[in-house]
């Protein structure tokens, strides 16, 4: 079982939460996961102090496998000059030289992509076609049976509620490459709530029978919850296994200064049709066992 925890829109700078991020820092320590991915907007403003901060931060999990990718706010909107020649010099200063990344860890590759389009589309993001084709070549290598994930910052799938959050234009051409590339999740962030489901919700394309199981994580460390996440922190943890992934969205409560699992939600992988156990992973799916 690979388990991965997926956190996503710090913020460090002025809607930055210290406790919420020491909270999971706690969660990730108490998790000890393979891999831990955070899905851009690191800072606020793009500021060189923002970034020190964010990066002694990630200091903090030092011998833990680290996945980044940059978000809209690590490129600096209002600095126009630097957002023409140079938006994302601190960010590869302080946080990844690399904007599009590969990442294998034992039972996965992970491919970051750098969803940000600092010149045309500040917020809603891109994916081009040479990052497409950077992602096949990486999982043309990677073993049979492995997971595939796919980190970028912009949404492919819409907000889950009714506030206005247009997806990332040209999602369905990205959908359709990473069904084609047999990729199991897609992980992002940028809407500050969760969404936890799967790309048919959004986009049937030529193959129902596998959708690409994507989720988003919330703010897991500012002010800047959104929509059924106002004020809110959460992070996600994915748990994929031989048939099945797990997804468990958690949320940092105040009164208990922690993060909590929230809820939990369950896929078959790629290969399998349907889940071969029930709703609650290791209990007996319907007619397989013991009455209830
Ligand atoms: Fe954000
Ligand atoms: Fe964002």
């Amino acid at each position: 079982m690979l388990t991965l925890v997926h956190g996503s829109d710090l913020h460090f700078g002025k809607p930055f939460r210290p406790e919420a991020a020491r909270a999971f820092k706690r969660a990730v320590d108490g998790l000890s996961p393979d891999l831990l991915v955070l899905s851009g907007d690191f800072t606020q403003r793009a500021k060189v102090r923002e970034y020190q901060e964010a990066r002694e931060y990630l200091q903090g999990f030092r011998g833990l496998p680290l996945v980044v990718t940059p978000g809209n706010h690590d490129v600096p909107l209002y600095r126009v000059w630097e957002r023409l020649l140079a938006p994302l010099r601190n960010y590869r200063e302080y946080i990844s030289e690399q904007l599009d990344t590969v990442t294998r860890v034992s039972g996965a590759t992970v491919v970051a992509l750098n969803s940000t389009a600092p010149h045309r589309a500040i917020v809603n993001g891109r994916i081009r076609d040479r990052q497409l084709r950077f992602a096949a070549r990486a999982f043309m290598g990677s073993p049979e049976g492995d997971a595939r994930v796919v980190v970028a910052h912009h949404h492919l799938a819409p907000a889950p509620d009714y506030e206005s959050d247009q997806v990332m234009p040209g999602f369905r051409r990205c959908l359709d490459a990473f069904t084609e590339m047999k990729v199991d999740v897609i992980l992002g962030g940028h809407l500050h709530r969760g969404y936890i489901g799967s790309s048919l919700d959004v986009y049937p394309g030529e193959d129902r029978g596998h959708g690409i199981v994507i989720a988003h994580s919330g703010t897991t460390s500012s002010r800047r919850g959104r929509a059924r996440e106002r004020l809110k922190n959460t992070f996600n943890l994915v748990r994929i296994g031989v048939e099945h992934m797990e997804i468990t969205h958690h949320m940092y409560f105040e009164d208990m200064d922690g993060f909590v699992p929230f809820s939990s939600h369950v896929f078959p992988r790629r290969e399998m049709r349907f889940l071969r156990t029930g709703p609650l992973l290791g209990e007996p799916g319907p007619g397989r066992g013991d009455k209830p």
